[in-house]
């Protein structure tokens, strides 16, 4: 088994991708990309990344930043209490360390939003602790090794693993952590994908030589998510849109959203609803359905462009440059304004007097 940790250090050594994380491991950077990479592809983390610690390249500043600024710079990540959690942890960093990541799995485990795998990460990588980081690909890899044919999402079978991997951890902890993630990441991927005749430890795969890489992990059937129907309006008054702030609770809190209603509604009752914000129509255009897929629910949005012939005080009216640079507007709702450009609108549906 030790020979398994040997190989895959090698392995990864030759073959690591180059990550922007990666040049200068500093504990903020490890941990700031280690949040980001959760439930994010590494593709789609990169530039948020960059653009990240070019804004806010200290915990310090981290720890300063105007909430507004800290969702405009996750804007679009998605989990946006991931961000929120992120400054809270480099607050209680400054005041309770001086402003320096404490250097134990333990006491990184009391930061908010670090959990065992964030705490391990941090503590293998940038401070040598010989400590696991057990994400989802840790889970395939090892499930696969090891022909393990239950359900890796649950505790019991996340600690059986958990244990397995404490087992066969090196001296060099940070960078066999890192290995097996690569390696899920790379090679040992997701049902039907894997490229196992270039992994450096086949033939110590009892799922590879039992032929059953394409049924390991077994994953119970998804639980159907929840449908929520709504009627999504883009509001214009001459060049500007309206926009309000979701609730303090719930789901993409605190973000920006288009004013919208909890149902599909008929041309006629969005005309009245229009009213009741106190606003005058001018014209309305379809745009159609968008559709957005989160973790537990689906919206679907018929969505409408409404010009309307004054601005009410209830929402914020921004233009275009205001929105891009100022307000985090969650995918969901960014997706409408991608349609339309697509659509490229030009058919007016009703025009009113
Ligand atoms: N995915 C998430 N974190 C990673 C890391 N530190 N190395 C490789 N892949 C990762």
């Amino acid at each position: 088994m030790k020979n398994i940790a040997e190989k895959l250090i090698k392995w990864y050594e030759e073959n690591k991708r180059e990550l922007p994380w990666r040049s200068d491991p500093t504990p903020y950077h490890v941990w700031v990309s280690e949040i980001m990479l959760q439930q994010t592809r590494i593709e789609a983390v990169k530039k948020y990344y960059v653009t990240f610690m070019k804004e806010l390249p200290t915990i310090e500043s981290l720890a300063k930043v105007e909430e507004e600024k800290l969702l405009k710079l996750w804007e679009g990540l998605g989990y946006y209490s991931r961000a929120r959690n992120l400054k809270k942890a480099a607050m209680l960093v400054q005041e309770k360390y001086k402003g320096k990541m404490p250097s134990s799995y333990q006491e990184l485990l009391q930061l908010p939003g670090v959990g065992e795998y964030t705490a391990g990460a941090i503590a293998s990588i940038c401070f040598e602790e010989q400590v696991p980081a057990i994400d989802g690909n840790v889970l395939r890899v090892v499930a696969r090794l090891t022909a393990n044919s239950q359900d890796i999402l649950l505790p019991q079978v996340k600690k059986q693993i958990t244990n397995q991997v404490k087992q066969i951890l090196p001296k060099q902890a940070g960078k066999f952590n890192q290995a097996m993630m690569e390696l899920g990441e790379t090679i040992c991927i997701p049902k039907g994908n894997m490229k196992c005749n270039e992994c450096p430890i086949k033939e110590y795969c009892q799922a590879y030589s039992k032929q059953l890489t394409n049924v390991i992990p077994f994953r119970n059937p998804k639980v159907k998510k929840k449908t929520e129907e709504k009627t999504v309006c883009l509001l214009y008054y001459q060049n500007e849109i309206a926009i309000r702030k979701r609730e303090e609770k719930g789901l993409l809190q605190q973000m920006y959203e288009f004013p919208n209603i909890p149902q599909l509604e008929s041309i006629a009752s969005i005309e009245e609803q229009i009213q009741s914000w106190g606003l005058q129509l001018q014209n309305i255009q379809e745009i159609g359905k968008v559709s957005h897929v989160f973790t537990h629910r689906i919206w679907n949005m018929d969505c409408y462009i409404v010009k309307v012939k004054n601005k009410n005080t209830e929402f914020i009216w921004v233009n275009e440059q205001e929105l891009m640079h100022k307000y985090a507007l969650p995918t969901a709702f960014s997706k409408i304004l991608q349609r339309k450009e697509e659509k490229n609108l030009c058919v007016i549906q009703k025009v009113y007097k």
